[in-house]
């Protein structure tokens, strides 16, 4: 799909990686996007920094009404979504016991499967339903679904249980949607990045970010958000990828700890 003018809704849009895609969708490839964050602050302030492009939409991906309410204000300033990129989720341990060797309440974990995976199919259902009215293009497509997972889906680390089983999870996702939406024009793949300098991997340890940077192999530096913006727009640009996940980690792979 060609990117230029069209509309993209980033969940996560006010912060790193998805404020990050926001910026290179609009500054590099002339595309409209609507921010759908719960940080009405600085949603406000990325989408007037971006200009008349962009819109900010208080969105918590967790709520039905929430989300359809943000679809449906996009669809008016724009005219329609092309393409979503979830990106919203959030990151904290989870262990199967805790210090003490008990199993702990599962409110955490409950959390992070609601945002983390329930919030993703939720934007994804509802952006799905706006994206089928599009006119396809070149005949053959009305949109593209983009979900963040994380290498922590493939190797999650000693207190990882939910954000890498919630990250499992969206690469679940990938194959069922894809067919199911195959019949509408829609794709959906998935991108799991490695580790990047933004405000969520900013919660880690310096030493856990020392260790993850050096378990990179070839560039040996963490990645830049460009370069996971880079990655969002060749999958909505090249129409023969679906169903997909794309690691994006300079080959690193997570130890247990
Ligand atoms: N940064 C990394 O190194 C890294 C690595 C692997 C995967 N990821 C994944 O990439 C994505 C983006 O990560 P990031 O580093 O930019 O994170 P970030 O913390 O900088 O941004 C996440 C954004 O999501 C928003 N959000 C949280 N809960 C929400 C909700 N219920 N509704 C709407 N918005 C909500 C937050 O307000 C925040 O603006 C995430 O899915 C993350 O798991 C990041």
């Amino acid at each position: 799909m060609r990117i230029q003018d069209k509309v993209v809704v980033v969940t996560g849009g006010a912060s790193g990686l998805g404020l990050a895609t926001a910026r290179y969708l609009v500054e590099e490839k002339g595309a409209k996007v609507a921010l759908f964050d719960v940080n009405e602050d600085a949603g406000q302030r990325a989408a007037a920094e971006l200009g008349e492009k962009a819109i900010f939409v208080r969105a918590d991906i967790t709520s039905d009404d929430s989300v359809r309410q943000a679809v449906a204000a996009t669809a008016a300033r724009f005219g329609a979504v092309h393409a979503c990129i979830n990106c919203a989720a959030i990151l904290g341990p989870s262990k199967v016991l805790d210090k003490e060797g008990r199993a702990p309440p599962l409110a955490r974990f409950a959390q992070m499967a609601m945002v983390n995976l329930v919030g993703v199919f939720n934007v994804m259902s509802q952006c799905a339903e706006q994206m089928a009215k599009n006119e396809p293009e070149a005949g053959e497509e009305r949109g593209v679904v983009i979900n963040i997972s994380s290498g922590a889906a493939f190797e999650g680390q000693v207190g990882q249980c939910a954000y890498a089983s919630t990250k499992a999870g969206v690469i679940g996702l990938n194959m069922p949607a894809a067919r199911e939406l195959g019949v509408y024009g829609i794709r959906v793949n998935a991108i799991a990045p490695g580790l990047f300098l933004t405000p969520m991997a900013a919660q880690l340890d310096p030493k856990v970010i020392e260790a993850l940077k050096a378990q990179t192999e070839a560039p040996n530096r963490l990645g830049d958000p460009r370069e996971f913006a880079h990655c969002c727009a060749f999958i909505i640009e090249n129409a023969y990828l679906n169903g997909e996940t794309i690691r994006l980690d300079a080959a690193s792979r997570l130890r247990a700890r």
